[in-house]
């Protein structure tokens, strides 16, 4: 596909006009006590931006890491998103504290609000989770919340984003883990305590927006289940397949349910992962666009799709779809595309008859 087209894909209709340049916002850092990590408004002219960051993998003090460091620079200097979205494995190496402060003090040197969803790498140089969140969360810019909030884990956070009429698109960030402490259950997934606050949000902004589902889409690091049942159903109705695929799916081996909740409640246009650096494909399952960010990180790891580089989000006030891309480092635009999701609980559509 040539650098900067658009692209029309089966069950995904229409294009976007291709944007250069973007106003940066220029929030100070602070945040809300209320469990909604940020509400943002969109800009003027009714854009909102959101670049995903995945897989930097730095190494404090490690020469290799100066390509991470030269790429998140360049795509923020590019791109001049609203909001960053870092799908975690930020890191790769100790010390943790200080890779961390090195990477994404670039985000905060660029004065862009950010928000980290953890990888499974990210707990394992010597910090916990909540130790990584904690250095994360004094960074300028940084908008997650503290971990406390009674469920498993600790980037788990709510961003809404608002019009005029009031919040029109929420941002789910869950942290899928590291490996679950099930014998031979490989890595982490969304548990079901997070799958119950993510489902008791979705319900309240359902209701206050008089019974309709708000768009919405959900970013973690380990995809789900459900991106390898769609490679399994390659070729059926509604399957949708742009983008690279160099690696198989590094999901649990468990399913804990967070698909399904998504579609019952009908909100989820997309869920957005990392974690399979030489994937960045979009495809669709039920509905539900399932994506990859680009590589963005260095050869702290490997890394085989190359240029590396990130991923773009274009939301606009009032519409239901949305464009994404990849922003390749060497600038060029690689499969820009308009998605436009159904958006209904197809289980409503076959409800049982009331029982007598
Ligand atoms: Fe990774």
């Amino acid at each position: 596909m040539a650098a900067g087209s658009a692209m029309v894909i089966p069950g995904v209709s229409a294009t976007a006009k291709m944007k250069d340049s973007h106003p940066a916002s220029s929030y100070p850092s602070p945040r809300k006590g209320s469990g909604i990590a940020r509400d943002f408004k969109y800009n003027s002219d009714g854009s909102f931006k959101v670049l995903q960051l995945t897989d930097t993998h730095v190494v404090f003090g490690d020469q290799r890491s100066e390509r991470a460091y030269e790429n998140v620079d360049k795509m923020l200097q590019i791109e001049k998103p609203d909001l960053v979205i870092h799908t975690g494995d930020v890191i790769f190496g100790r010390p943790a504290e200080e890779s961390l402060r090195k990477i994404l003090g670039i985000i905060a040197d660029h004065k862009i609000p950010f928000a980290v969803a953890l990888g499974n790498h990210d707990s394992e140089f010597g910090l916990t989770r909540t130790e990584v969140l904690d250095v994360i969360r004094t960074i300028p810019y940084n908008i997650n919340t503290p971990a406390d909030k009674g469920i498993s884990k600790a980037t788990n956070d709510v961003i809404t984003l608002s019009g005029q009429g009031g919040v029109d698109r929420v941002l789910y960030l869950f942290d899928s883990g590291r490996s679950i402490e099930v014998d031979g259950g490989g890595y982490d997934n969304v548990h079901a305590d997070q799958i119950e606050w993510y489902d008791s949000y979705s319900k309240e902004f359902t209701a206050k927006n008089g019974g309709k589902p708000v768009h919405s889409l959900a970013f973690f690091h380990i995809p789900p289940a459900e991106f390898d049942y769609s490679l399994r159903l390659a070729g059926n109705d509604g399957w949708t397949f742009i983008g690279h695929m160099g690696e198989h799916i590094g999901c649990s081996k468990l399913n804990s349910g967070l698909f399904q909740a998504m579609k019952l409640n009908g909100d989820i246009q997309a869920i957005v992962c990392g974690h399979e650096h030489n994937n960045d494909f979009v495809m669709q399952y039920m509905g539900v666009m399932l994506i990859y960010g680009r590589f963005s990180g260095c050869d702290t790891v490997y890394n085989d799709l190359k240029p590396n580089g990130a991923r773009v989000f274009e939301f606009t006030s009032g519409q239901r779809g949305f464009t994404t891309c990849v922003r390749l480092n060497s600038g060029e635009i690689e499969n820009k595309v308009f998605l436009d999701p159904p958006m209904s609980a197809n289980f409503r559509a076959h409800k049982e008859p009331k029982e007598k």
